[in-house]
C-alpha cells in the first residue's frame, strides 16, 4: 500500500500522526446526508401532500428571508445531478429522508404511486453508481393532515407513521438495507412544539414532552415494522449530541448542566437503548406534565434492537444557571431556552472558540468525547457520524468557493472520528452535512451547509474546496483498502 504523504487529503500530522485516509477501517460508510424537505422542492408535484412546514413557512415571520421549500435544490427534478455529485466524491453512501406526505398525502391509509416512484428511481441510481443508500423516514415534514388531527403530542400520530414505515419498508426495503426512523426526536418535539422556532411552532411545553415521548413510540412502530419484514436490515434513530459543560464549578451552573445534558443527551438514548427515561429528567419535567400519555409497555415498544445509533454533531454547550447568562448558541433566529421545557433560566455562554455562521463554537475534540461517551454507556451498538457540518458565509468567484474554514471544520471532525476508532469505538461511518446547500429551516436560504455550492437562483452546483477535499480523502481511503 503506497500513501502519499503530500496531498491535503491524507493530512498527515506534522506530529508524526498517521496519514488521515489510512486511519479508517475497510467497509466504512463514507457518506453526505440531505433531507427531503431541504433539498426536493416539488412541493404540489405528482399528488404530494401538504406538510407542515409547507404551512409554517407561509406564515410571516417564521423564515428568516421569507423564503419556502417550494423550490429547495430542485433534487426532486434531479436525480441524475445529485448522484453524479455523490458518485464524483467517491462516496459509497448517501443519506436523504423520504417525505411522509409525498408517500401517504393524508397521512396513513392511501399510498401515493408517484411519491414511491421517485424514491425507488433514487435509490435505483444510487445503486447503480455503487453508492449504499441510508434512508431517513422522519425528517420533520409531518403531513399537514396529522398536524391537524393534534400532531405529534398525540399518539394516533406515532400510529400512523408505523404504519408509513410498513409502506415504505414495502416498496423500498428490497434494496434499502439502512434505516434510520426519525431524525433528531429534540428538534422535532422542542423546536416544533416548546419553542415554536419550527413546524409547527406552537409554544406549549406540555404538549412537546408527550410529543417527544409519541415520537419515540413512532421510532420503536417503525423499527419493529422493519425488522419484522427484513430481519437482515440494519435500524437506527438519529439524535443530536452536544458535550455539555458547566460553566463554573457552582452548583446552579452544575446543576443546569445536569438538567440540558439529561435532556439533550440522557433522555431520548436512554429511552432506545435502555428502554426508560433518565429520572432526572423525569423529575425535572413533572414540573409541567403528569405523564398521563406514556402507556403501559411503551417503555419496551421503544427499546427495539438497534443495529446503529446516529450521532449528529455540530458543537458544544456551555452553560449557566445563574440569573444573566447570556443566551447565545442559536439552533434558530428566536432561540431561547423554552427549547428546553421545564429547564427555564437556562443560559448558553461563549467559551471564546471559533464559531461558525450559525454562532455554533468549533470543538472537534468534543465529537471524539461524544462518540467515547456513547461507547461507554451504551456498549454493543456500532455508532455512525450521520451529520457533521458547518455553514460558512461562502462567495462563488470564477467557479471556485474557497472555504477553506468549512475544509478546516470537516478535515477536524474526521480526524476525531478516527482518534474514536483509535480508542475502540465501534463507528462505522461518517456523513457530511450535507452534500449541496439547502434550505436550513427558519434560516431559509440564508446559511450554506453544502460541500456542494448551490447558485439559488439557476439551480447550479459548484463544489467548494471542502468537497474537493472531502472526495480526495475518500477516494484515498476506499483504495488504501481496496489496495491491501
Ligand atoms: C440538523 C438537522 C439538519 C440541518 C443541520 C444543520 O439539526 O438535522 O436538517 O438543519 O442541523
Amino acid at each position: 500500500m503506497t500513501i502519499d504523504n503530500d496531498t491535503a487529503a491524507n493530512g498527515a500530522g506534522d506530529d508524526g500522526s498517521a496519514p488521515l485516509a489510512s486511519r479508517f477501517p475497510s467497509g466504512f460508510s463514507w457518506g453526505a446526508a440531505t433531507s427531503s424537505y431541504q433539498v426536493e422542492g416539488a412541493t404540489s408535484t405528482d399528488g404530494r401532500g401538504s406538510s407542515i412546514w409547507d404551512t409554517f413557512v407561509a406564515e410571516p415571520g417564521r423564515v428568516v428571508d421569507g423564503s419556502n421549500g417550494d423550490t429547495a435544490i430542485d433534487s426532486y427534478r434531479n436525480i441524475e445531478g445529485d448522484v453524479a455529485l455523490v458518485k464524483e466524491m467517491g462516496l459509497n453512501a448517501y443519506r436523504f429522508s423520504l417525505s411522509w406526505p409525498r408517500i401517504m398525502p393524508e397521512g396513513g391509509g392511501r399510498v401515493n404511486a408517484a411519491g414511491i416512484a421517485y424514491y425507488s428511481a433514487l435509490v435505483d441510481a444510487l445503486l447503480e453508481a455503487g453508492v449504499t443508500p441510508w434512508v431517513t423516514l422522519y425528517h420533520w415534514d409531518l403531513p399537514q393532515a396529522l398536524e391537524n388531527a393534534g400532531g405529534w403530542p398525540k399518539r394516533d400520530t406515532a400510529e400512523r407513521f408505523g404504519e408509513f414505515a410498513a409502506a415504505a419498508h414495502e416498496a423500498l426495503g428490497d434494496r434499502v438495507k439502512h434505516w434510520i426512523t426519525v431524525n433528531e426526536p429534540w428538534c422535532a418535539a422542542f423546536l416544533g412544539y416548546s419553542s415554536g422556532e419550527h413546524a409547527p411552532g406552537r409554544r406549549e411545553p406540555a404538549a412537546s414532552i408527550a410529543a417527544a415521548h409519541h415520537l419515540m413510540v413512532a421510532h420503536g412502530l417503525a423499527a419493529q415494522a422493519i425488522k419484522e419484514a427484513d430481519p437482515e436490515a440494519k435500524t437506527s434513530i438519529g439524535l443530536n449530541f452536544y458535550p455539555v459543560y458547566a460553566a463554573s464549578d457552582a452548583p446552579v451552573d452544575v446543576d443546569a448542566a445536569r438538567r440540558i445534558d439529561g435532556v439533550q443527551n440522557r433522555f431520548f438514548t436512554d429511552a432506545a437503548l435502555k428502554g426508560r427515561y433518565p429520572e432526572d429528567v423525569l423529575d425535572d419535567f413533572g414540573a409541567v406534565t403528569d405523564f398521563s400519555f406514556i402507556e403501559v409497555g411503551d417503555m419496551e415498544l421503544i427499546n427495539q434492537p438497534l443495529d446503529i445509533l446516529s450521532v449528529n454533531f455540530y458543537s458544544q454547550f456551555t452553560v449557566t444557571g445563574a440569573d444573566g447568562g447570556s443566551v447565545s448558541a442559536s439552533a434558530a433566529p428566536t432561540d431561547s431556552d423554552s427549547a428546553w421545557p421545564a429547564n427555564d433560566h437556562v443560559g448558553f455562554v461563549t467559551t471564546g472558540l471559533p464559531q461558525t455562521d450559525m454562532g455554533w463554537e468549533i470543538a472537534p475534540a468534543g465529537l471524539t468525547d461524544t462518540l467515547k461517551r456513547l461507547h461507554d454507556n451504551y456498549p454493543g451498538v456500532k455508532l455512525a457520524v450521520t451529520e457533521n457540518g458547518a455553514a460558512f458565509p461562502d462567495k462563488l468567484l470564477d467557479g471556485q468557493v474557497a472555504d477553506s474554514e468549512r475544509l478546516d471544520y470537516v478535515r477536524d471532525h474526521v480526524a476525531a472520528c478516527a482518534d474514536a476508532i483509535d480508542e475502540g469505538v465501534p463507528l462505522i461511518g461518517y456523513f457530511a452535512w450535507s452534500l449541496a446547500d439547502n434550505f436550513e429551516w427558519a434560516w431559509g436560504y440564508t446559511k450554506r451547509f453544502g460541500l456542494v455550492y448551490v447558485d439559488f437562483e439557476t439551480g447550479r452546483r459548484y463544489f467548494k474546496d471542502s468537497g474537493k477535499w472531502y472526495g480526495d480523502l475518500v477516494r484515498q481511503a476506499r483504495s488504501n483498502r481496496e489496495a491491501e
